[in-house]
């Protein structure tokens, strides 16, 4: 897709721009070297890359960098490797974004060092550098300053388009902003817009549906949803620990003890609001999580001992179809069940369904909801994707990402 065509469907999602900060539209690029951070940090085997949906949406600011006469050079994180580890190199990465992009990509092997500085150095306009992986360096995650000024002594301007990594206060993320002109990227700017348009002002009845497993994740952004939404459907691992606050035996299942009350306070909280909710009213249990395990479904007052809920049960699924039927606009993070193994992959992929033939705003974050939308091929019946999983969650509960506080304010 052209960078004006992704522009006006970004447009035509959001209606307005909430992002107060300057993106490379405010700077002057042309002639300069652009240090940009991207979040590329993708699945792998084998050298291969798996998934190139951040790779993808970062190409809408790279390519206005190179048709503007810029130096790109990219920088990103991959993993968590501890200290340099050959199997967390980017040179993959670099390959799969020279084909995107269909130009030369060259990739250092270093991040920051005379090598680097050499390579920055001889860049002619339109070329792109790629850095080595960040988090090899241990002054990335630490912030620390003297690794920030050394990535910003690369560059004339800093481009920030990793919302994916914005709710990490790294040097690369943070750092960088205070030695040079730190602007966004496209991609972070669609990404605070939609999420934070939502959050403003959602055509209603706004639903929200929060699975995966942790309650941990997602108790934030649950207490916040309780002051947006008109409806609110658990499932996933999580729901187990809701269900145990409600007085229910869970089995063998996912169960955060030390969260139970804070379940119960939000359960309180969406009473006392009027908020609808909703828990599963039946699971499928089984013994072990695999493909061969013995299964059945049950009803949440008879999940019986040594068994465990590992996917919602077609009531929970036939009323939760209902309230995604009625929705303007919804949020999804989180799976229903281990979608992964085929038995209990049902709530997930019927959950996925409702919400693609909704017609409603459907905006998805979160690595395994969108691995189901990939799995079930409905990526393209959604109206935003986000590329953050984290970083969403924590701008949705209303926090500020360190990554866009560092930017400067639009005047
Ligand atoms: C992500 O995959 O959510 C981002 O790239 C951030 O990665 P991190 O959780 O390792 O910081």
């Amino acid at each position: 897709m052209s960078v004006a065509c992704w522009l006006t469907i970004n447009s035509w999602l959001l209606g307005e721009r909430r992002l107060n900060k300057k993106t490379v539209r405010d700077v002057d690029v042309s002639g300069k070297r652009v240090l940009v951070r991207v979040d590329f940090n993708v699945p792998l085997s084998d050298d291969i890359v798996t998934d190139n949906s951040r790779i993808r949406a970062a190409l809408p600011t790279v390519e206005y960098l190179i048709n503007n006469g810029a130096k790109v050079i990219l920088m990103s994180h991959l993993g968590r490797p501890k200290g340099v580890e050959d199997k967390f190199r980017l040179d993959p990465v670099a390959q799969e974004l020279a084909d995107l992009l269909g130009k030369e990509v060259n990739k250092a092997d270093s991040t920051v060092g005379d090598e680097v500085k050499e390579a920055a150095d001889k860049m002619k306009l339109g070329d792109v550098l790629l850095l080595e992986n960040l988090r090899f360096n241990e002054g990335e995650k630490e912030n620390d300053p003297g690794f920030a000024k050394q990535l910003a002594d690369l560059a004339d301007i800093y481009v920030n388009d990793a919302f994916g990594a914005s709710h990490r206060a790294h040097a690369s993320i943070v750092g960088v902003g205070n030695y040079l002109p730190a602007v966004a990227g496209f991609l972070l700017e669609k990404e605070v817009d939609t999420l934070t348009s939502i959050l403003e002002d959602p055509k209603r009845p706004f639903v929200a549906i929060l699975g995966g497993s942790k309650v941990s994740d997602k108790i934030g952004v649950i207490d916040s949803f309780l002051d947006i939404v008109d409806a609110l459907l658990i499932g996933g691992g999580m729901c187990f620990t809701f269900l145990k606050a409600k007085g229910f035996e869970v089995g063998n299942s996912l169960l955060e003890e030390d969260k139970i009350d804070l379940c119960r306070q939000a359960i309180e909280k969406a009473e006392q609001k009027d908020i609808a909710l909703y828990l599963p009213s039946d699971v499928v249990v089984a013994k072990e999580i695999s493909p061969e395990a013995e299964a059945m479904v049950v009803g949440v007052n008879s999940i019986p001992e040594g068994w465990a809920g590992l996917d919602i049960g077609p009531d929970t699924i036939s009323v939760y179809r209902g309230v995604i039927n009625s929705a303007q606009t919804i949020f999804w993070n989180g799976p229903m069940g281990v979608f992964e193994i085929d038995q209990f992959s049902r709530g997930t992929e019927e959950i996925a369904s409702a919400i693609a033939e909704s017609g409603a705003t459907s905006i998805v974050g979160g690595g395994d909801s969108i691995a189901a939308l990939k799995k079930f091929r409905l990526e393209d019946k959604i109206s935003f994707i986000s590329t953050g999983g984290g970083a969403s969650l924590e701008l949705l509960e209303g926090r500020t990402l360190p990554g866009v506080e560092a930017l400067m304010d639009k005047i």
